[in-house]
């Protein structure tokens, strides 16, 4: 079993077959893998927290088919979140709002909001299709990695973090590689709680107001804002300067050191050169931190990139990697 091909039919009936029966099923989606058990069931809800090691007052985000079905969840959908909803879904934007009464309560870990997001992938849209009709109307589904961990973007990745026996459909590499911008709408003020590959300036664009700092108000999540999303190996940040600073001093080979940056040099062996594109760096970002924990490294030097609206979901990945 493990890894079944998202493309064939056979294996969409499988998965969601199996997410009836309460079971987990590791599903590919535009930013990354996700861990989804049915939103409408406790007890399948908590095996996802306890696969993935994480704590049962760290929310999880439901996944939908899209706005009718998210009416299914929440107790309102509010103007910024009917907007948000309106300009980005299907896509990479999850929405927090107030939640219905008695739904998806485990998900939530008792909150009384829910994230909800309407995933863009082909293939999670297959499952939640088919669920739909099976009478399942949202999947819960963090990302598809130990608590703590980087999330994955290849099926290959799910498979290293939770072995053959958990059942993985392949959807190929993501194509954004970093988790969804989320947006509390529950309060009076839309925040962002986590920035993505849509910048603030579209999300603003798209609200017509302006959105506001997170305070303790509006992260009521534990974990929401420091959580690490680390490599194994320690990740320091340098300036450009320090880093070309560190880089005339480096000797051609260095044990247990690797480096990702716009202005290395590929003479030595484990520097992988940092595109100057954001997209481009959100989607090898995870993928390229797990290969150098592959190759056992000990350090990653990692070059900051400017400090732009276009690099805010990026800088703030490496921030949390970076973190002690
Ligand atoms: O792109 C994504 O969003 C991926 C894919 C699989 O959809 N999912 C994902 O889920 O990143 P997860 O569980 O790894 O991250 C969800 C974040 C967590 O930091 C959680 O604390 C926060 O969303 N969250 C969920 N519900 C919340 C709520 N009601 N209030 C505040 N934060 C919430
Ligand atoms: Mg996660």
């Amino acid at each position: 079993m493990s890894v079944l091909p998202g493309s064939s039919a056979d294996a969409i009936e499988q998965a969601a077959q199996r997410l009836k029966q309460g079971g987990l099923v590791a599903l590919p989606t535009e930013t990354v893998y996700g861990l989804a058990a049915r939103a409408d069931d406790d007890a399948a809800v908590a095996q996802i927290f306890a696969t993935k090691g994480r704590p049962s007052d760290h929310p999880l985000i439901v996944h939908v088919l899209g706005r009718d079905e998210a009416l299914a969840f929440a107790a309102e959908l509010n103007d910024a979140a009917e907007r948000l909803i309106a300009a980005f879904w299907p896509g990479p934007v999850t929405v927090i709002v107030r939640r219905a009464s008695g739904r998806a309560a485990a998900a939530a870990a008792g909150l009384p909001t829910l994230a909800l997001r309407c995933p863009a992938h082909a293939v999670a849209r297959a499952v939640l299709t088919r669920c739909a009709q099976l009478g399942i109307s949202g999947l819960a589904a963090p990302s598809a990695n130990r608590f703590g961990h980087v999330s994955p973007t290849t099926a290959a990745h799910v498979s290293d973090e939770f072995g053959e026996s958990l059942m993985v459909l392949d959807g190929g590499a993501s194509e954004l590689g970093i988790e969804s911008a989320i947006v509390d709408c529950s309060g009076a003020a839309p925040v962002l709680l986590r920035p993505g590959v849509i910048t603030r300036e579209q999300l603003e664009r798209a609200l017509g107001v302006a959105l506001h700092e997170p305070d303790e108000r509006s992260a009521p999540a534990p974990g929401t804002l420091d959580s690490h999303y680390a490599p194994r190996a320690t990740l320091r940040l340098m300036s450009s300067r320090e880093m070309k600073e560190a880089l005339q001093v480096l000797p051609a080979t260095i044990k247990g050191l690797a480096v990702y940056s716009r202005s290395a040099p590929r003479r030595h062996p484990l520097v992988r050169v940092m595109p100057d594109d954001p997209l481009a760096v959100a989607q090898e970002l995870f993928a390229v931190l797990r290969m150098f924990d592959d190759q056992g490294v000990k350090l990653i030097w990692v070059e900051q990139p400017p400090d732009t609206p276009q690099w805010e979901g990026v800088n703030d990945r490496l921030q949390r990697a970076a973190a002690p």
